[in-house]
Parts: structure tokens; sequence; C-alpha cells
């Protein structure tokens, strides 16, 4: 007996620890089963409460009438599937008839509460089944990028949702991105995760950081081209839109459109083009835009007008020859002067940090979402790297990229600098770097400031 209550005793201890200091852990040992359970014991009930059911059917009330039975209870929704994540449970469920998927979703806080859970979403499958995501415990807290990853081309795991999902940067589906946040709200490490991201994958990275270069040119191995001053910005935009160009040129010269031309292939962009020609893709990451854009002289407003114009030249055009740009800055309004709206209405792919007023979010959702305005407001100023992600549907989540450090981004460039593609118009703007040490470097070595 007594051996039976210190083994109790024990792990619950264990539990209560891991709950603690690992939630992860205790997640995937205790908390996937009894949170099951609870689920599945609480179902009813809760739906009940929640006002998820149905009154029974007429011809439910009318059979029990003649069989002289006592009325028959209100219906829950029907339990499709339950399966369990690493980080949480994924409830399918299928509506009644009468019922809603806006009704699941406004009583998402409501299921939270009852089932004990961290957090709950929900979104409609297809018509009348409603999946509902819950976590466990604050997968945004310390965030662990799962071990399984999807890796289409073009598409980069960069950050952990809220739901536990993965959050891709998709280039192919949505060419341009903006990030925006206050300083120190994590839009640098969100922009070195994607280096890290795009470093293994076949593609010509470019960087423009007028901050000196203090955040791309420790990376510059894996660099084709860094700018690190508005004039040398303008040569290189200048550049790519020759370089856009002939990219153009190319994908003229293979259609060759004739009558028994199939549908599927006539190109249209450089991936309807056969690998052996394919040009490779380009991704243009801008680090503090705002650089470019402000002026002080008669002279710096003209080359900020040519930055701007190659910009929004690369945005409108960009996507069909593979040119992709990531923006990232404070704000991005009209008080960087005239065409950046129209820069911005390009930039599809939005993400905002932390920022301090609602105008500067407005730049980032005003015209997608206004609750993700207020959500990027929220963002707490002690959860450094969480931001707002939206997309084209409307939709917003919360996101938070995994903490790299610039030592060990440095290294995955490093590892890749041989997938610098040959791209000659780029030559001139290619970082000046010294031959590779022949072991990797350790990860508790400061980082130097510039390369
Ligand atoms: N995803 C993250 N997880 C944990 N800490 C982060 C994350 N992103 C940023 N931070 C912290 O915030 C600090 C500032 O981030 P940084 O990206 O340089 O901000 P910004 O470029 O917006 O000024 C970083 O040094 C880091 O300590
Ligand atoms: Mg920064």
């Amino acid at each position: 007996m007594t051996a039976f209550t210190v083994a109790v005793v024990l792990v619950v201890a264990v539990a209560g620890l891991l709950r603690w200091r690992r939630p992860a852990w205790y997640w995937l040992t205790f908390g996937i089963t009894l949170a099951g359970l609870r689920v599945l014991v609480r179902y009813a009930s809760v739906m009940d409460a929640c006002g998820l059911t149905v009154p029974p059917s007429r011809w439910r009330l009318a059979l029990a009438r003649m069989t002289n039975r006592p009325a028959p209870d209100p219906r829950a929704p029907r339990i499709l599937r339950l399966r369990p994540t690493r980080t949480g449970l994924v409830l399918r469920i299928k509506l009644r008839p009468g019922q809603d998927a806006f009704d699941v979703s406004a009583a998402t806080d409501r299921l939270r509460h009852s089932f004990g859970m961290y957090g709950v979403t929900s979104n409609e499958v297809r018509s009348s089944v409603v999946e509902i995501r819950m976590t466990g415990y604050d997968v945004l807290k310390r965030v662990q990028m799962p071990a399984q990853l999807d890796h289409a081309p073009m598409r980069v795991p960069v950050a952990l949702r809220e739901d536990g999902a993965v959050h891709y940067r998709d280039y192919r589906a949505v060419p341009h991105g903006l990030t925006l946040g206050a300083t120190e709200s994590g839009k640098s490490v969100y922009q070195r995760n994607l280096v890290a991201g795009l470093a293994p994958l076949d593609v010509a990275l470019v960087g423009i950081d007028c901050k000196q270069g203090v955040e791309l040119f420790p990376l510059a191995r894996r660099f084709s081209a860094l700018a690190d001053n508005p004039d040398t910005a303008l040569e290189l935009l200048e550049v790519l839109v020759a370089h856009m160009q002939e990219v153009y040129q190319l994908i003229r010269a293979q259609q060759r459109i004739s009558i028994t031309t199939p549908d599927e292939e006539i190109a249209a962009d450089i991936w309807d083009l056969p690998t052996d020609v394919r040009p490779v893709p380009v991704v243009v990451l801008v680090d503090e835009v705002a650089e470019l854009a402000l002026f002080a002289t008669k002279d710096e407003e003209k080359r900020r007008d040519r930055i701007v114009t190659a910009l929004v030249r690369l945005a409108q055009l960009g996507r069909a020859a593979g040119i992709y740009l990531e923006i990232c800055g404070q704000r991005f309004g009209a008080e960087l002067g005239k065409s950046i709206t129209m820069l911005r209405s390009q930039l599809t792919g939005r993400t905002a940090h932390r920022v301090n007023d609602e105008t500067s979010a407005n730049m980032a959702f005003g015209d997608i979402s206004p609750d993700a305005v207020l959500a990027a407001v929220q963002i707490p100023t002690d959860m450094r790297g969480v931001a707002i992600a939206g997309d084209s549907t409307g939709g917003w989540t919360r996101i938070r990229a995994p903490h790299t450090s610039l030592r060990q981004a440095v290294n995955i460039c490093n590892k890749h600098a041989d997938r610098v593609p040959d791209l000659p118009a780029l030559e001139p703007f290619r970082p000046a770097v010294a031959p590779l040490p022949s072991a990797p470097m350790p990860l508790a070595k400061p980082a130097p400031a510039t390369a």
C-alpha cells in the first residue's frame, strides 16, 4: 500500500514538474490522454452549456410521445474525429440542421474554459463540417518547430502558429510580403529565419540593409548581392529590373505558341518553363525600408524616387519573372512619400509584429481585417517575436518565429554557400567574403557585427 502511495505521489510530482517547466513534454506524456478523456466525457454537457445544441427534431418528439417515453434531450453536433497532435487536439464535428460555423467560432472562448485547454480556434472544412483546433499549452512561449516539415519549392516554414500548425511563407502563392513592427519587436529575427529557410533552396538571395548591413552582411556567403547604402541599393534595384525584363524576353521566346500547343505548355511565368532553361527565382529582402524612402536634399529626393519606382515595378511585374520582394519596416504609410501606398497594395503577405499605435497596425491590416489591427496593438512587450500574420482571405493568426541566433543563421548560410547561383548581372554586388574556415565555428562564440 505504501509503495503504491509513494508511486502515485511520485508520478503526480513528475507530472506537475513537467507541466510547470516543460509543457511540451507534459503534453506528450500525460496531457494528451487526460485532455482527450476530458473532451470525450464532457462533450455533451459542454456543448449544451455553450449553446451548441439543437432541440430534438419533430419526428423524435412524436416518436417519444407515441411510445410514452420522456422527451429526448437536445442534440450536440456529432463527433466525426478526435485526433491528438504534438501540441493539442483536433476535433472534427458535423453540425446539426440550423447550426452554422459562426456559432462554433463565437463559442471558442467558452469551449476553451470548459475543456480546460489553452487555446481553441475553429474553421469550417466544408459545408457543415467544422474543425476545432485546441492547444494544450502556450505553444508560442518556447517555439519548437516540428521535425516533419512540408518542403514544396519556394515554400519556407518560418514560424509556429498559435494553434500549433506551421506558418509557411509560400512565395508562389503570395509573391511579395510586408513585415511591420516597432523597433525591437522581432522583425530582423523573422527575416533571419526566412533567410535560413531559403538558404537550402535553389534561389538567389538579394539583400538591402541600409542599417549599415548589420543584419544581413554576416549572412553574406549565401547572398548573391548585398547593398548597405541607398546608392548601391538603387543600382542593384535597377539591375534587377533589367534582369526581370530579360526573363520576360526568355519567357516570350519559349512560348512559341501554335495551334497545336497544348494549353498546359503555354508558359506565362518561369515555373511553366522547362527546368533546364528556367531562370533561378530571386528573393529581394529589404530591412528598414524607411532608409530608402527618406531624403534630406534634392539629390537624395531624386534617388529616392528612382528607388521607389524600381520597387514598384518589381512588385507589379516581378512575380511571373520569379522575383519576390520581402520588405521590413517600422511603418509603411503615406508619410514615406509618394507611390508608397501603391507599393504597399502590391505586397500581399502581411505580418505585423508589436506596434505602438493603431495607425502603424493599420498600415499592415487596415485594408484586410480590423480585428487583426487590434490584435497587433495588443501583443505584449515581453513577447518579442510574436506577430500577426494575415492572409488574402481576410483571416489572420498569431505566429512566432523560433529564436534563431545570428550565429545559427550564419552557420546555415555558410553550409549552403555553394548554392549561390550563377547570375552574371548581380556579380558586381556580390559581397566580398574571406574563404570559409575548414571547421564550423562553435555556437557559443559571439557573432561578429559585420563580416
Ligand atoms: N521569435 C523570437 N523569439 C524570442 N525572442 C525574440 C524573437 N524575435 C526577436 N526576439 C528578441 O527581440 C530582440 C529584437 O529583435 P529584432 O528582430 O532585432 O527586432 P527589430 O528588427 O524589430 O528591431 C532580439 O534580439 C531577440 O532577443
Ligand atoms: Mg531590425
